[in-house]
């Protein structure tokens, strides 16, 4: 695996690689990986000739008083599983190489952006949007790779790419989970003994909207309300939301049934977890692939 932190080396890499006649897959990261990351490296991997990750803790999505210092980082233990996922390219770009003056120019996907994630994080989507056109700028990918554990966001870059044209074709990829349930996420490290052990509650109050559904409720306050009393079992738990959305829009439903997402947002101590499932049950489950 080759290791980049300037745009023109990885170019030069990547110009060579399509003179090749070779697809380029693309996984744009903020680091500190695991399986979840992992899932989309395999992915690309067997759909794509040459595998670009990057990572990129990108300033311009975390909002004031968020994480952003905080972040967790390790680009040892990143670049080992990047190199065990058969990722050809990692893209490491200082700040200073991603904007080295002041932004002027940034992209804004109204409509999907708003509810949710976007009505907590005001300015988190303009960011992820810049930095997720920006990157594709810099990687020309045929194929990006995102969660469906962000899946918000996978919903905001789909709609970037399909208004501004962007030659990349968007895959979403199922969230990988632990064994309780609890989806992976980088932040699951903020989590003390007591809130990791809570935090489960976020995908049981999901999967109970689901199932809900499933058996035939077809009004959304309902399951909401059932969401938002199961979250409430757990003390440690302060819900910041659950949602009830059409799976494509994003926008707020009255009337769910087969099309509708279920989305929250509850806060154990300093650690937001954010997660959504689908209302099949197959949607619900992944797990990590055994590996030797
Ligand atoms: P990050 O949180 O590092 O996530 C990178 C990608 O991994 C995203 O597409 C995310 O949805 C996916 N991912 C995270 N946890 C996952 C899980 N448990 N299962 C499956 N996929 C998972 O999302 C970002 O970074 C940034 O916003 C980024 C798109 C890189 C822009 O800065």
């Amino acid at each position: 695996m080759q290791t980049t932190t300037t745009v023109e080396g990885l170019r030069g890499v990547l110009d060579a690689a399509r003179v090749r006649g070779e697809s380029v897959g693309f996984v744009p990261t903020m680091g500190y990986l695991h399986a979840g990351h992992e899932s989309l490296m395999d992915r690309a991997r067997s759909d794509c000739g040459v595998v670009v990750a990057s990572i990129f803790v990108n300033p311009l999505q975390f909002g004031v008083g968020e994480d952003l210092d905080a972040y967790p980082r390790d680009l040892d233990g990143d670049s080992a599983l990047a190199t065990r996922a058969g990722v050809d390219v990692l893209f490491v770009p200082s700040v200073e190489e991603m904007y080295p003056g002041s932004v002027a120019t940034t992209v804004s996907v109204a409509g999907v952006s708003a509810p949710m994630e976007g009505a907590s994080r005001p300015t988190h989507f303009d960011g992820v949007a810049t930095v997720v056109a920006k990157l594709f700028n810099i990687v020309g990918p045929c194929r990006a790779y995102f969660g469906e554990k962000d899946f918000q966001q996978l919903a905001v870059i789909r709609r970037m790419v399909a208004d501004l044209s962007v030659p990349v074709t968007v895959v979403g990829c199922p969230t990988l989970r632990e064994d309780d349930g609890l989806a992976r996420s980088s932040r699951n490290v903020y989590l003390s003994p007591e809130e990791r052990a809570a935090a489960p509650v976020l995908h049981r109050a999901l999967c109970l909207g689901a199932s809900l559904i499933r058996a035939g409720e077809t009004d959304a306050d309902t399951v909401r309300a059932a969401m938002a009393a199961e979250i409430a079992t757990q003390a440690l738990g302060t819900l910041d939301y659950v949602e009830v959305a059409d799976a494509t829009t994003l926008e707020r439903q009255r009337e769910c049934g087969p099309d509708s997402r279920l989305l929250g947002a509850v806060r154990f101590g300093r650690a937001r977890l954010i997660d959504n499932v689908g209302v099949e049950p197959l949607d619900n489950v992944v797990r990590p692939p055994e590996r030797d």
